[in-house]
Order: structure tokens, then C-alpha cells, then sequence
């Protein structure tokens, strides 16, 4: 069944969503399983949280898989999740096209495999026609990082000092063409940022729960997103 049509008619819902989806180890280690099944049970929470997205009206969705420092994690945890990456972006995408999401990926591709990059080109060329749902994918991804590149992009381009304005910056991150964040969702209770969407977090608000990703839910999204519609967002003004 397609996700319903856009409609956040009357703007309090949030265009876009940020989610670290946090907590997978804890969850296996407190059921006394490898932290691999952990990562598995986060896999199964993708779904019911698309869905839920869709129905709140959201545009576009980004979810941070793996971080430019997830790769000091030891190799056999870093081997399961790009193995869960490439199962995913194979297995659980078709359908999602169909359902009318657009799937794409900000980040460093370098250090990725191969099989992970194929993958990847795979899943955005198939969904690229989603006009549902925008889900970005945040893999190999810092925030300091899509700084640093586009910074880099700016310089080779030439362009002149008195030209980087904001607005100027913001077309040179990796999803230029994506609002910047109005909810971030952090599981698992931790009060830090981590290195996410650093420049596009500047005015979001956030939502900060103890439940751990593998046990989120649709219900837990539409809790988050209701008390993103009570909040009065200021801004820096009265
Ligand atoms: C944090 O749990 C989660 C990750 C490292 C990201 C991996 C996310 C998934 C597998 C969910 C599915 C995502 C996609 C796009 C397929 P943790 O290991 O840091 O938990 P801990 O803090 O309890 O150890």
C-alpha cells in the first residue's frame, strides 16, 4: 500500500526529521544477545517509522546509519552492519519504491565497499521516482566532515569571499535541495549530538527519548511529532 499523499497543510507538523537512532547494543546486551541482533531488531523499526513519517506529513526523513566514527568500532560489528546495509538496500527497497519513497544517501562514499556502493546507486536509481516520502540515509557520515567538503567545494569552485553567504553554504552540503531540520530524534536517552547535520540542526527542536531504537514505534514518532506541534519556535525572536 503507497504511503498517503503529502499534506502538512497547516505547517505545524515538521517538514523534516532527523533521527540517531541509538541504543541497538544495550538492547541485545540487556536480552544477553550478540550486539549484532540488536542492529538486526533496528533493521525491523525502519518500516512502521517510514509509515508513521508518510501519515504525519513529513517530506523528507534522514536517518543516521553509520558515522565517519562508527569505523573504530571493533571489525566484526563494523562487518555485520555494512552486511545489514547491503541486505537492506537489496531486499527492503523495491518494496519501498513502490510505496513511493525516494531513498538517498549523504556521506563520504570513499571507505565504503564495494558491494555497499553498488547497493547504494542501486537503491537510489530504483526509488529515484518516490514522491511520498524523502528518506536520506546518513552513512560514513559527520556533520564536520560534510562541512569540511563543502567548504572544499566552494574554494575549487572560486568563489569569491563576499559571495559565502548562508544561503550560498547551505547549496554546497550534500542535500541541498532537503529543508533544514525542524525535529531531531535522538533514542536511547543520550543528551549529545554527535556529529549530526551539524549546520542543518541551527533552529531545530529536539526530542530526546530513553526508549531504545530496536523498541521505538509509530506511536513513540507520533508523540515526538505532536509535541513538535505544541512547541512555539522563536527563532532568536519574541
Ligand atoms: C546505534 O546503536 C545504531 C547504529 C550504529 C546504527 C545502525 C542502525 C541500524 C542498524 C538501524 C537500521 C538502519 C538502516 C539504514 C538499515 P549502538 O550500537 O550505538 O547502541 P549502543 O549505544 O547501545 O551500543
Amino acid at each position: 500500500m503507497p504511503l498517503p499523499n503529502r499534506q502538512n497543510s497547516d505547517g505545524r507538523n515538521p517538514r523534516h526529521v532527523g533521527m540517531i537512532m541509538d541504543g541497538n547494543g544495550r538492547w541485545a546486551e540487556r536480552r544477553l544477545l550478540p550486539r549484532a541482533a540488536g542492529h538486526r531488531a533496528g533493521v525491523k523499526v525502519l518500516e512502521p517509522v517510514l509509515e508513521a513519517a508518510g501519515e504525519a506529513g513529513v517530506e523528507s526523513l534522514t536517518l543516521y546509519a553509520f558515522s565517519t566514527e562508527n569505523w573504530t568500532r571493533p571489525q566484526g560489528e563494523v562487518d555485520t552492519l555494512m552486511r545489514l546495509f547491503l541486505e537492506t538496500a537489496t531486499e527492503r527497497v523495491p518494496e519501498l519504491g513502490e510505496r513511493g519513497v525516494r531513498i538517498r544517501f549523504v556521506g563520504r562514499r570513499g571507505l565504503l565497499p564495494d558491494d555497499v556502493l553498488g547497493s547504494m546507486q542501486r537503491a537510489e536509481e530504483l526509488t529515484s521516482g518516490g514522491d511520498r516520502l524523502d528518506v536520506y540515509i546518513a552513512l560514513n557520515y559527520g556533520g564536520r566532515s560534510e562541512i569540511v567538503d563543502a567548504t572544499r567545494r566552494m574554494i575549487s569552485d572560486g568563489l569569491d569571499p563576499d559571495d559565502v553567504t548562508e544561503e550560498a553554504f547551505g547549496r554546497y552540503l550534500y542535500a541541498p535541495e532537503v529543508p533544514e531540520l525542524d525535529l531531531l530524534i535522538r533514542t536511547s536517552g543520550e543528551m549529545r549530538i554527535s556529529n549530526f547535520m551539524l549546520w542543518q540542526i541551527a533552529y531545530a527542536e529536539l526530542y530526546i527519548t530513553e526508549t531504545l531504537w530496536p523498541d521505538f514505534s509509530k506511536e513513540e514518532f507520533n508523540r515526538a511529532v505532536e509535541s513538535f506541534a505544541t512547541r512555539s519556535r522563536r527563532r532568536g525572536g519574541v
